[in-house]
């Protein structure tokens, strides 16, 4: 900004300061400085642009906040058009290959590696906190036989914040650390149960002897056997799904954890939103549309045929493009390695052959190439679920588990953001004005 100019004051001399926008309104003539900063404009900066005293200010219009940030983060950074993902700065590569899902955890909420004694404390905690009270059992089994476990995620989460009504407290530091905990560890069992709810078999406890994918295997899977033992490839092929789907900014589901936790509500029913956000079929629901759209497609002879009708425009080719991404989906590529881990032990998936040639002919194709339309994280994940035994149902849910973590770092970010206030858009009211009552004899 010039030495002259102050935000919002009308530049006399029209000089321009590197880090400003000179903005002249053509409705009056005016012309106003407005700083940058982050490469970003304060939206609130427009509105003292007016037509006279009267007027509200220049508002600016974005639905879907598709060129609008909404809080300044440190948590998860993303280069779509380069293909980046980074948790904390630390490569989403490098993290799969590496790391493990509750260290990853740790890194999202803490912001730093954690040392051997911070992790193993970190494990500790979250593994005491596995079990739910017997009423969650209980009420969880009053949901319908064919209830979407994605709902009773839902509605149970929402509902932990019955049993722990402490955790309204939101500016007390330990408070959320125990909820974060809490959250974190009981999910796996929340939507194991739904599982087995929706497989008409009994519910399983955690077994606290097992790592945490290998726990959740054991709450998904166990039947009369004692002791569950989780077939290692498995259960580091779900630890790396887990790394993957841990935090991608300011998605869907986090805004909406964002936008509810923003009224100071408690962390379970801010989650319960998030869950809500991801049931969606253009969010968490679309490994479940890629699954029944390779089964409706049946042989990869049809493929051809079925790209022509995306190309017409009668449907989306499902696991297909991203709103950041513009290039190939890091995750995609991972993703696609652990497929061939997991298919080692349950067998290939026929649906496998169908993917592969819908995305060698889509790569290939100007009509996606155009529009950098690239397999995204969806487009494998489906494949992995089916080959574990998982109804499509489930595979919302196997988004939700890990996205916890990210969820809560974003809430913590967002509790401790000194910026932040109650999330509340504008709007441009396009409806009637002021009209007088008609009684219904006269309508
Ligand atoms: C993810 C998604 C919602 C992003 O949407 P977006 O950023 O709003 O992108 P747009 O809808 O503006 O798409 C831009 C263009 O690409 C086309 N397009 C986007 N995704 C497409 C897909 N999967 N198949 C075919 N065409 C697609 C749009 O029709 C549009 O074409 P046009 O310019 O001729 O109108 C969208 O790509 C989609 O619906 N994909 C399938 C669902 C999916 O896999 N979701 C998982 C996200 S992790």
């Amino acid at each position: 900004m010039s030495s002259e100019t102050t935000p919002g004051q009308v530049s006399d001399n029209g000089a321009v300061g590197s880090e400003t926008l000179t903005v002249t309104d053509n409705r009056t003539g005016q012309t106003y400085e407005i700083p940058i900063s982050d490469g970003t404009v304060r939206a609130m900066d427009f509105r003292q642009m007016k037509v006279d005293e009267d007027d509200f200010g220049l508002m600016t219009y974005d639905p879907a906040f598709t060129n609008t940030a909404s809080c300044r983060s440190a948590i998860t950074f993303i280069d779509g058009d380069a293909g980046i993902l980074e948790y904390r700065g630390y490569p989403i590569e490098q993290l799969a290959e590496q790391s493990t899902y509750i260290e990853v955890a740790y890194l999202l909420i803490h912001g730093e590696l954690p040392t051997k004694d911070q992790l193993d404390q970190w494990c500790q905690e979250i593994t005491i906190h596995t079990f739910v009270h017997e009423n969650v059992k209980s009420f969880m089994q009053g949901f319908r036989h064919d209830a979407h476990p994605m709902g009773m995620l839902c509605g149970s989460v929402g509902a932990l914040s019955t049993f722990y009504p402490d955790a309204n407290d939101i500016q007390d530091p330990e408070n959320r650390h125990i909820q974060t905990i809490r959250l974190i560890a009981k999910m796996p069992t929340l939507a194991a149960f739904a599982f087995r709810h929706a497989m008409g078999q009994p519910y399983v406890y955690p077994d606290n002897d097992l790592p945490y994918p290998g726990n959740f295997l054991n709450m998904m899977y166990k039947m009369t056997e004692l002791k569950y033992e989780p077939d290692p490839r498995v259960a580091r092929a779900l630890d790396v799904l887990f790394i993957l789907h841990a935090d991608h900014e300011q998605n869907c589901s986090t805004n909406a954890v964002r936008a509810v936790g923003s009224s100071q509500v408690d962390p379970y029913s801010a989650v319960a939103a998030g869950v809500a956000a991801l049931y969606g079929p253009l969010h968490g629901g679309a490994n479940e549309a890629v699954l029944r759209m390779l089964a409706r497609i049946q042989t990869k002879d049809n493929v051809p045929q079925f790209i022509e009708g995306v190309k017409a425009g009668n449907e989306k080719l499902m696991g297909f493009g991203h709103r950041v991404y513009k290039n190939y989906d890091p995750r995609a590529r991972i993703i696609k390695a652990a497929a061939d881990d997991v298919f080692e032990v349950t067998g290939v998936n026929p649906l496998l052959e169908i993917a592969l040639e819908l995305e060698k002919i889509a790569l290939e194709d100007e009509y996606f190439v155009s529009r950098k339309l690239y397999p995204n994280v969806d487009f494998y994940s489906g494949l992995i679920y089916e080959a574990l035994g998982l109804p499509v149902s489930m595979f919302p849910v196997m988004f939700a588990i890990p996205r916890t973590s990210g969820w809560i770092a974003q809430w913590l970010e967002m509790v401790q953001d000194k910026e932040q206030k109650i999330a509340r858009p504008r709007q441009i009211y396009t409806g009637e004005r002021t009209r007088e009552y008609v009684p219904m004899g006269s309508r």
